[in-house]
């Protein structure tokens, strides 16, 4: 299995550039705040979401080299990424976050409550700082898209009727968003014509979209080890997600030991087995797999170049996680 950093080969020297920078970014005015985002930005984050911006700004006019703006999206594009996995983890009080102790475990909520506000506004002001109108307006949007879709997830939870369209609704807003509009960015500060721009976009919204069902399915499928919380965990937190809306519909008593919230015992552990035992997690890769397969179909106006070539195993890479 191709590892990340090989996918990354193109883009290698840029995304070091990247890790250094974002340290540099967070300005160290706030001794507190500055520790526990050097805390997460010095972890093992795969930086996917910046390294697709490096490789579509190499894509989108090969031979020429990236420029700082084009460098600068992919720093606020990991910035973002980073605030709402602080915010996340105060959330789904998760211990773990890149094989560390997440900001809020280290130090407290309130801390991390504003380490993550300050994240998004400096993501923001370096964004304004970009002067590009349009870019601003596309990520501006992103963050107004993660709160919503925690917000739809939070509001969700046990609710057993939940539909597939908004399960990838959800998904679109906490996931795909970033990944479709930092792309979709690429193209704007790049100049492509219109038509490419919105290919761009496609491919992020699409990949991203894969790549949160894949992860969707991990929480079933990997162990503990690999995931560094329990499996089940989104089920057992009431997160219903491709795996179970599917079985949902082969085992409609899955909705009794859901809507009570697995309140009696061996309920929890009866709702695993049902969709362990039920096609959940097939069709789920099925859904992966198209998604996956639609975001490659996106690239194919570009011209080739091996930037183009990552960004198309980038697509198999996502899928691979879960074979
Ligand atoms: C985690 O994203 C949150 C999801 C969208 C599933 P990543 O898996 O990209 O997290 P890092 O950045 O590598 O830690
Ligand atoms: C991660 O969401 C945060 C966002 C995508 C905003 P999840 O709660 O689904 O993912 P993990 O499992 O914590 O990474
Ligand atoms: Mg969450
Ligand atoms: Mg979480």
């Amino acid at each position: 299995m191709a590892s990340v950093t090989s996918l990354f080969a193109p883009v290698e020297s840029d995304l070091d550039l990247l890790a250094q920078n974002l340290k540099g970014l967070v300005g160290a005015r706030h001794p507190i705040l500055f520790a526990a985002a050097e805390h997460l930005f010095g972890a093992g984050g795969k930086r996917i979401r910046p390294a697709i911006v490096l490789l579509l700004s190499r894509a989108a006019v090969p031979g020429q080299d990236i420029t700082p703006k084009h460098r600068r999206l992919a720093e606020i594009t990991e910035m973002i990424h980073t605030a709402s996995l602080v915010h996340d983890d105060v959330v789904d009080e998760s211990s773990l976050r890149r094989g560390v102790p997440t900001v809020h475990s280290s130090f407290g909520n309130r801390i991390a409550v504003l380490a993550g506000d300050f994240l998004f506004a400096q993501s923001s002001w370096y964004l304004a700082n970009l002067d590009n109108l349009r870019v601003v307006k596309l990520l501006s949007q992103v963050i107004m898209d993660l709160a919503e879709g925690e917000i739809q997830q939070g509001l969700n939870r046990f609710d057993s009727s939940l539909s597939i369209e908004a399960y990838l609704e959800k998904s679109y807003f906490k996931t795909a968003s970033l990944i479709a509009n930092s792309s979709k960015s690429v193209g704007v500060l790049s100049q492509l014509p219109e038509a490419m721009i919105d290919q761009l976009y496609d491919y992020g919204r699409h990949l991203g979209l894969a790549f949160q069902i894949v992860d969707d399915i991990l929480d079933f499928t990997g162990s503990e080890d690999v995931l560094g919380k329990p499996a089940g965990s989104d089920l057992k937190s009431g997160n219903l997600t491709a795996p179970v809306l599917y079985a949902l519909k082969e085992h409609p008593g899955l909705s009794t030991l859901i809507e009570r919230e697995f309140a009696e015992v061996d309920d929890f552990q009866q709702a695993l087995e049902l969709v362990y035992q039920s096609s959940g997690l097939q069709r789920s890769r099925e859904l992966a797999a198209d998604h996956a397969r639609q975001a490659a179909d996106c690239l194919q106006h570009l011209p080739p170049s091996a930037a183009r070539q990552a960004l198309y195993d980038m697509a198999d890479y996502v899928l691979r996680r879960i074979s």
